[in-house]
């Protein structure tokens, strides 16, 4: 992780340490999330699986509805970082993209284990066009 920043390193930190409380007996893919929101506040947040295994929630999820909770509904999330304590890639889901979109600056970076290595994206580069309703 020489190259990253070390904010970045520091969020990527938090994730793995999140990571070992996970709770994944039916995978055993651990995955730990960390968002740094605009405040400076860091939240983290693992996977948490079940044996009804669609009810199963994702490390980034997990951190974002923590941070909802804490935080309340005016959050913004000015960076985040996944890791998983498998050595393997693990960008985050479709469904994890499209909760985060609701509460992250677009150009905020998003850190995750790529297949060639730890990736740092804009977050609108990882969801373009993510659905939304101009209903708020
Ligand atoms: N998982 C995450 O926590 N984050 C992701 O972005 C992808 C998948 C979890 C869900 C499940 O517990 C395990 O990884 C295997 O899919």
């Amino acid at each position: 992780m020489a190259n990253l920043d070390s904010a970045i390193e520091n969020l990527l930190q938090h994730a793995h340490a999140v990571a070992q409380n996970s709770y994944s007996p039916y995978s055993g893919f651990k995955v730990g999330a960390a968002l740094r929101l605009t405040s400076g506040e860091i939240v983290t947040g693992t996977n948490v699986e079940n044996v009804s295994y669609g009810v199963t929630i994702c490390a980034e999820r997990s951190a974002l509805v923590r941070a909802v909770s804490e935080f309340g509904p005016g959050i913004k999330i000015a960076a985040i970082a996944v890791a998983n304590l498998n050595n393997s890639a693990s960008p985050p889901c479709g469904a994890c993209r499209q909760m985060l979109a609701e509460f992250v600056l677009p150009e905020a970076p998003i850190a995750f284990p790529a297949a060639d290595g730890m990736r740092v994206m804009a977050f609108s580069e990882i969801l373009p066009l993510a659905f939304d309703v101009k209903l708020k």
